[in-house]
């Protein structure tokens, strides 16, 4: 390798090279045969419930069954490096949070609200404080959640403890995001056994090396699942993005593959075989991986970003949907490019989020039962299997919601 291709690596284009380069060949090899085969074992069809889609008995279910269990998003953190930084998260039906960097070493995340009677205590977004001051009777609280002052101290003879600090959120630290820890982990759902399977590739990404460029928010009318099941197939790509996506892609070439519960999408782009001869070092920029992180993370390897894509239930017929856009540090010098391949693919996004709003409103008024995928949609059949695993660990509630 010369020393040009070296230091080209250390940027942007060196993103997830380890796992492109030989899936290049691959796409290359498969588009000149005119071939575009999946590469998955046979699955057969697979049918799923509409009921689980509009019931809100069944969303509940979900909450209890499946959300109490996992470890959840938070946010990422790649704006918080100094001591006494912070941010807000509100994502609704979910406590407001606070995440404050505590250390050179640690974020830590407290509820947004103040132990004396309830009120939200920071307004801003972000931040830097040494204190948060709570606006109804102005208690004090230090960036590690501790009390400092009560106003009026002499009025209340004494504090319980319980009100002596902001209340604690149990969450870790991984991919350069924070992960809210269930109360009562079992423990094939910590965090190290969760994402094992897809740690390095995750790692390969290299989000410590990007920076945050936007994020955007959208109450999307629509089931989580169907939101999800949408990014994790290829098969509707030709047909809802023929105008926007599907030009610069190289027909319906992709390749399926799961990682334990994570699923991801390989898609070569127009120019790759050409890149690929000429500067094999930049075939990342024709490419495109989407991973599915179970159950309700997108993340997306684009050619000029990295987006995060969180999908939050809020009702059986509404998702929040938060996506974080990041550019490589090494990137920077092509700022405007980027920010570009951020805005061609936000139109994207909405050509699905106004198709999925449409298929909700469909499956709350029409007399189908079920809904039916072929083996281009593999990895939903997966989503679903993977996720009655959590949910009906033994089987039992199946007459019930299925
Ligand atoms: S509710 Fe915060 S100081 Fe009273
Ligand atoms: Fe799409």
């Amino acid at each position: 390798m010369s020393d040009t291709t070296t230091r080209l690596l250390d940027g942007g284009e060196g993103v997830l090279n380890n796992v492109f380069s030989p899936y290049a060949d691959y796409f290359i090899d498969m588009n000149s045969q005119r071939n575009s085969f999946i590469a998955t074992q046979p699955v057969g069809i697979y049918e799923s419930q509409i009921k689980h889609y509009i019931c809100q008995e069944y969303f509940n279910h979900e909450q209890k069954g499946l959300w109490e269990k996992i470890p959840q998003f938070i946010a990422p953190i790649q704006g918080l490096e100094n001591i006494g930084d912070f941010i807000t998260v509100d994502y609704q039906g979910r406590v407001p949070m606070i995440v404050s960097k505590v250390d050179n070493e640690r974020c830590a995340v407290f509820e947004n609200v103040c132990p004396h009677r309830g009120a939200r205590i920071e307004s801003h977004t972000e931040g830097c404080k040494k204190a948060f001051v709570c606006p109804y009777h102005s208690w004090s609280f230090s960036h590690q959640g501790h009390l400092i002052a009560a106003r009026w101290r002499e009025a209340f003879p004494e504090i319980p403890e319980q009100y002596c600090s902001l209340h604690s959120i149990r969450a870790q630290q991984r991919f350069s995001m924070l992960w809210q820890i269930p109360n009562d982990p079992k423990p094939d759902f910590s965090l190290d056994n969760w994402f094992a399977a897809i740690e390095d590739q995750m790692s390969a990404i290299g989000f410590e090396q990007h920076q945050l460029l936007n994020s955007r928010e959208r109450m999307v009318q629509a089931n989580w699942k169907l939101l999800i099941e949408n990014f994790i197939e290829y098969y509707h790509v030709q047909s809802l993005h023929q105008k926007s996506l599907a030009p610069t892609l190289n027909g319906q070439l992709h390749s399926l593959d799961s990682f334990a519960q994570h699923g991801r999408i390989l898609t070569p782009l127009k120019n790759l075989a050409k890149v690929r001869q000429q500067t094999p070092h930049k075939i990342r920029r024709e490419m495109v991986a989407t991973y599915l992180l179970f159950p309700n993370i997108i993340i997306g390897v684009q050619p000029y970003h990295v987006f995060v894509s969180f999908y939050h239930p809020v009702s059986a017929n509404q998702t929040c949907s938060k996506t974080f856009n990041f550019i490589h540090n090494g990137d920077e010098k092509i700022k405007e490019v980027c920010q570009l391949d951020v805005e061609y693919l936000a139109e994207a996004l909405e050509e699905d989020y106004e198709a999925i709003e449409q298929v909700q409103k469909n499956l709350e008024i029409s007399s189908a039962q079920s809904l039916l995928y072929g083996e281009a949609e593999s990895l939903i059949s997966q989503l679903h299997h993977n996720l009655a695993a959590i949910l009906h660990p033994n089987g039992r509630e199946k007459n019930r919601h299925e």
